[in-house]
């Protein structure tokens, strides 16, 4: 058979997706199941702001498991604000920032920057004069700016509270003139709010929203709505959403619930059959890992990568549940090796280790003290090894 009647075949082939980009976590579904009570909540602590600029800040912090629509939330809100601006003209900015892929106080400050003054060049400058730049380039076009910290965990967990630290004593200093700036703060785990210094802490004042791990049945809403708009009428029944729902609802994660609602329907397309069967909702169920989704190893950088396969294969070689650092970091080097990279250095892969960690990847705990003292041992918990094993492999190819 030619590869262009291959490709024309496959191209003909039977398929359960209306428009799979709706499928996609970067696509902003048009309204929230289950959500509406947090963001009225959250359109109500902005009110005064929206309609006073200048007269208010305000500082909200959201938390919430993962997938729970944390980023969604602020999302929204962030639509409402802007649709609030184009009609209304209080030069009120929503910028929102994900600080894992921000991972520093400068990276984080730039984007701010940039967002009211695209020129800014991309170095040159500290993080306390990219402040200042900020606070001028505010008052000069009279601006008001919403700022959201999004998976600040991240942030919080390497150490670096700094940014908290200016953000909130700079937005304090404001007190007595015009108030500018307003803070969205994204956690995960409220806990790592708790590690900030007393007056960062109490000067983010008491406005929390907590949102809760979905259930089963909030979960079949949700699929139901967004599988209307990803999949054919015919695609899917309520016996298979509600199979994909108990199955995420253990975690009560959207996400993970969408996704294998996705890869069920790319099963349901590889048998050629017009419509997902729960047969492909198991099947989906074996190869998504709640923790490790299809754009995972895209936001790694090649050396975290690099690390992640260095415990993995200590882990398999071993048929162990912890490895220790000592031997990633003999792996890592032998795999630097097989992949021509030059390794980084101890602290370095330290720090990668960490964020591993932050990204609930792998785990990391201390020993009981043995014969080589107290070394750090790392583990995979639930993740299926060669699953993963093979999926880094053909990422790091690509580099
Ligand atoms: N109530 C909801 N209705 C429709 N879609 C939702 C809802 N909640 C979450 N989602 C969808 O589920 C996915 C995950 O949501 P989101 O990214 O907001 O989770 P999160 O709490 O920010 O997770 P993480 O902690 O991993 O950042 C997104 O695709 C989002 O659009
Ligand atoms: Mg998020």
């Amino acid at each position: 058979m030619l590869l262009s009647d291959i490709f024309e075949e496959e191209l003909r082939s039977p398929t359960v997706f209306r428009d799979e980009s709706k499928l996609n976590e970067s696509y902003m579904p048009s309204s929230l199941p289950h959500r509406t009570s947090e963001l009225r909540e959250l359109i109500r602590l902005f009110l005064g702001l929206m309609k006073n600029p200048g007269e208010m800040s305000q500082r909200v912090t959201i938390s919430g498991s993962i997938g729970t629509g944390k980023t969604a939330l602020s999302k929204c809100f962030g639509k409402i604000l802007e649709e609030y601006e184009t009609t209304h003209n209080k030069n009120l900015h929503y910028v929102h920032i994900n600080c894992r892929r921000k991972k520093s106080r400068f990276l984080i400050l730039r984007q701010v920057v940039f967002h009211f003054n695209p020129t800014v060049p991309h170095r040159g400058y500290s993080p306390e004069e990219l402040l200042y730049m900020l606070d001028c380039l505010l008052e000069s076009q009279n601006a008001h700016l919403v700022l959201v910290l999004d998976e600040l965990d991240f942030i919080l967990g390497r150490n670096d509270r700094s940014l908290l630290y200016d953000l909130t004593r700079w937005t304090d200093e404001q007190l007595n003139g015009v108030q500018r700036v307003s803070l969205i703060l994204i956690v995960r785990d409220r806990a790592y709010l708790k590690k900030l210094d007393a007056s960062t802490l109490s000067s983010l004042q008491n406005n929390h929203i907590y949102l809760a791990p979905y259930s089963a049945s909030q979960l079949v809403d949700i699929l139901q709505e967004r599988a209307t708009e990803a999949l054919f009428d015919y695609a899917v029944n309520s016996e298979v959403l509600n199979l994909i729902a108990d199955i995420a609802s253990e975690r009560g994660d959207a996400r993970f619930a969408l996704e294998l609602l996705w890869r069920a329907g790319k099963y349901a397309d590889r048998d050629r059959v017009p419509s997902i069967l729960p047969e492909h909702a198991r099947l989906a169920k074996a190869d998504v890992h709640p923790r490790v989704r299809k754009d995972f190893f895209h936001e790694l950088s090649p050396h975290q990568q690099l690390v992640l396969l260095a415990i993995i294969r200590q882990l398999k070689k071993h048929e162990a549940a912890y490895t220790t650092t000592g031997d990633v970091e003999i792996n890592y080097n032998v795999i630097c090796e097989e992949y021509d990279e030059t390794p980084r250095k101890h602290t370095q892969l330290w720090e990668y280790i960490k964020e591993l960690e932050q990204l609930g990847i792998i785990t990391t705990k201390i020993s009981s003290k043995g014969i080589r003292g107290k070394t750090t041992l790392i583990g995979l918990p639930d993740a299926p090894l060669s699953l993963l094993e093979k999926e880094l492999q053909n990422n790091l190819k690509e580099y």
